[in-house]
């Protein structure tokens, strides 16, 4: 059998007149024309008999562009949660806000700002019990708002329409930061007359602006007591890159209570504002059309039976796997209990009870006036999923693709539906699930055996954008039960500006905090981490953490012409401090958690690993105020026993946060987790140290890490699977033609 027969058909490019027209758009140099002729299936050809109605209609669609924009709102009145863990509805955060509204302590003028409104998750036992058709337990909702300089965290229960619990400044931090904040920092800033003369000075006219409000992390007792955040700006004088343009070197402080102006500084005076030229990144807005590169004709998998998997509400249904979506303002999306169908018994088990970007550290390197606080936590301080704009069909995800809209709560209380923010998938990358093939030999009869499986998984993607920089999050789950967890990174560089035009000027040693990427431009040299919750529940919550650790052992002279070899040595980890966990390289472990009270059919514990892919460590020192707040990241893997309270690794109130209330500080109270229901937190690392094709706009970078059955089921799960033949796709033959 030819290898590429049945590729070509299930990668089938596909004669939608909508894609080809959008295609030869971006290409409209390459002068072939198309001919598609299906001989089988014609009738799915034109319409994709998707059993999941997608949000868009994208082939009755002429421009991509106007598809996110439809009146959202209208699609969600009639929400009803379904399941103890489905996320507010708008009705629910409607009626949040009005309990809110006649709680005594909030009476008109003292309605606070909303900052985070979101599902309080029931007890996780009472999640476990629930079953589909009993009535679900009482709705509540979490409330972090603040008021008159305190942080209030509310729980208001739904059923019983009233508070139940109100603290106020649990912790040193503040709630994050709203858009409506952003939006006051900016204009008391853009209203500051010594400001404003700067800004003219530098040569940038006032209508040109685009200003940020940054967090400024926590530095000492000097900046304690107010809440404040630090302003700077840019141009966005001829281009729509205007994070390209920084005014380098000016920052003003701006007390978000008061509503004023705390400092001015400003260092950057004779540093140039960079050009605009080729900048753009826009495709509608690039003067130069062609790229010189050989144009890649339109592809697209096709499914033409339709998609694999179902979405009831927010359960999502695919091959043998289960599992709970749920879109969240802080996180950004939440997986919930993750069961796997035993390939034997047909019977779900389960995996992980809830999965989540708990909190980013994102430090720069460059300890100046104008940069020192750039240490952010996108999750705490900004809002993982309230940053999460809608994907873009075609491109963010492919065309198979299932979008969900997320709910979430704006400073007033009332909800606003955040579009298209997760896409659902299933991916087919032309990879390779298990093979093997063996040679025919007539002497001895053995025949030739070629068997191998296509490996088609099911992906969860969003796409935040936080300031300059996006993070793609995927989860992906595989037929053969794995889970993996993919970051990728693009978007604008955080630069600073030079007054260096070309590299030739840069003096030997000078210390520039990061590589000259363009013409006055460096890259500041940043990490970025990403610390994942994972409360796995291996066929049940008790669960224990073993190191596998790989050790030299040496034979003694004479036993074996051997000097060396390595063997495994299992230690269960009784307490936290024994699973705070440092990547080595030169002294290898793995990391398994198992159910030791489920044995497979020849006594191994059932269980799954975790499985680092690239990684990176923090390497500031520890007494750093970034690396206090960010101390979840002093390790890659921490394991600590589950608490309801102990969701988010920077604390609850992140901003301007002293890191108080860590997954560190948790850690240190060493409690038992042998044999228990525990949580594992996995920090996936990136350095970046930037180079020009950074500019200017970034190439997705990318790491992960897996979560791997090992010992879970009895023998490969896929063993089973059918393999593809070409009956089971459509027979498309693709005729080219130059014009
Ligand atoms: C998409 O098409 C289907 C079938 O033609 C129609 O019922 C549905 O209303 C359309 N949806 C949108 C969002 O236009
Ligand atoms: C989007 O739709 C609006 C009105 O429906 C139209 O005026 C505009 O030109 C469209 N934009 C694009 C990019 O097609
Ligand atoms: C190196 O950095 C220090 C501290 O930021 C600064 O004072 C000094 O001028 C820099 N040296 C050069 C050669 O740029
Ligand atoms: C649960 O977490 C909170 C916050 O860290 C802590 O105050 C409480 O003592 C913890 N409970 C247990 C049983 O560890």
């Amino acid at each position: 059998m030819e290898p590429t027969s049945y590729l070509r058909c299930f990668i089938l490019l596909f004669s939608s007149l909508f894609l080809i027209i959008l295609l030869r758009s971006w290409f409209p140099s390459h002068g072939a024309d198309f001919h598609l002729d299906c001989s089988q299936y014609s009738s799915w050809c034109t319409t994709s008999k998707n059993r999941i109605q997608s949000k868009f209609n994208v082939s009755s669609s002429t421009t991509e562009k106007n598809t996110t924009k439809h009146k959202p709102i209208d699609d969600h009145f009639a929400d009803t949660p379904k399941h103890p863990l489905d996320p507010l509805t708008l009705q629910e955060i409607n009626k949040v806000q009005s309990i809110l509204t006649i709680y005594p302590p909030f009476f008109t003028p003292n309605f606070p700002s909303i900052h985070t409104l979101s599902l309080h998750e029931p007890e996780k036992s009472t999640v476990l019990e629930w079953k589909k058709g009993d009535i679900l337990p009482h709705r509540q909702a979490q409330v972090i708002a603040f008021l008159n300089s305190h942080s209030h965290v509310l729980v208001v229960d739904l059923d019983e329409d009233k508070v139940i619990s109100h603290g106020i400044d649990p912790a040193s931090g503040y709630p994050m930061i709203s858009g409506e904040e952003t939006t006051i920092a900016t204009d008391v800033a853009q209203a500051n007359e010594e400001f404003r003369r700067i800004v003219v000075s530098r040569g940038v006219k006032l209508s040109d602006l685009v200003c940020y409000a940054l967090a400024t992390g926590w530095y000492g007792p000097n900046e304690e007591g107010k809440r404040v955040t630090k302003v700077q700006c840019y141009s966005k004088q001829g281009t729509s890159n205007f994070f390209m343009r920084p005014i380098e070197g000016l920052t003003v402080t701006v007390d978000l209570e008061k509503k004023e102006v705390v400092k001015i500084s400003h260092t950057g005076n004779d540093i140039p504002v960079a050009q605009a030229k080729n900048t753009e990144y826009q495709h509608s807005a690039q003067n130069k059309l062609t790229s010189n590169m050989i144009p890649i004709n339109p592809i697209s998998m096709e499914q033409p039976l339709g998609p694999s998997f179902s979405i009831d509400g927010h359960l999502v249904r695919w091959a043998n796997w289960e599992f709970h979506l749920n879109p969240d303002p802080r996180a950004g999306v939440i997986i919930s209990q993750a069961k796997v169908r035993d390939p034997e018994t047909g019977k779900l088990r389960s995996v992980m009870y809830r999965g989540f970007a708990s909190e980013l550290f994102v430090p720069y390197m460059d300890p100046s006036e104008g940069w020192y606080f750039k240490t952010y936590m996108d999750a705490g301080e900004y809002g993982m999923g309230l940053t999460a704009m809608s994907l873009v069909p075609l491109n963010d995800c492919p065309h198979n693709a299932h979008y969900m809209d997320g709910i979430f709560s704006a400073s007033d209380g009332k909800p606003f539906v955040q579009s298209n923010m997760i896409c659902v998938f299933e991916r087919y990358a032309g990879e390779i699930g298990w093979r093997h093939s063996q040679t025919a030999d007539s002497s001895s009869g053995r025949p030739e055996i070629r068997e191998s499986r296509p490996k088609v998984s099911l992906v969860v993607r969003t796409a935040s954008t936080v300031g300059n920089y996006d993070y793609i999050i995927d989860w992906e789950f595989q037929a053969d039960g794995l889970i993996r967890v993919q970051v990728g990174l693009s978007g604008m560089l955080m630069v600073k500006g030079t007054h260096y035009e070309n590299a030739n000027q840069i003096p030997e040693g000078d210390n520039m905090s990061g590589p000259f990427v363009s013409e006055h431009l460096i890259g500041v040299v940043h990490d970025h981490f990403i610390t994942f919750h994972l409360d796995m529940d291996i066929d049940a919550p008790d669960n224990s953490f073993i190191k596998v650790h790989l050790v030299k052992e040496e034979p003694p002279p004479g036993e074996s012409p051997r000097r060396s070899y390595l063997k495994t040595k299992k230690h269960v980890a009784k307490s936290e401090k024994d699973a705070q966990i440092k990547f080595k390289l030169f002294d290898p472990s793995e990391f398994h958690v198992i159910n030791p009270s489920k044995k497979s059919k020849i006594g191994n514990p059932s269980g799954y690993k975790i499985v680092p892919a690239g990684n990176a460590a923090s390497l500031l020192n520890q007494n750093d105020p970034p690396q206090q707040r960010g101390a979840f990241t002093n390790n890659q893997i921490w394991v600590t026993p589950y608490n309801r309270s102990e969701q988010w690794a920077g604390g609850l109130l992140v901003y301007q946060g002293k890191g108080e209330d860590t997954l560190a500080i948790w850690s240190e109270r060493d409690r038992l987790i042998e044999n228990k229901d525990i949580v594992v937190w996995y920090t996936l690392g990136f350095h970046h140290i930037p180079c020009q094709e950074d500019f200017p706009i970034m190439p997705t970078v990318s790491s992960s890490f897996a979560l791997k059955p090992a010992n879970f089921f009895n023998s490969n799960p896929i063993l089973h699977v059918a393999p593809t033949v070409p009956n089971d796709l459509p027979t498309c033959s693709v005729a080219s033609t130059s014009s």
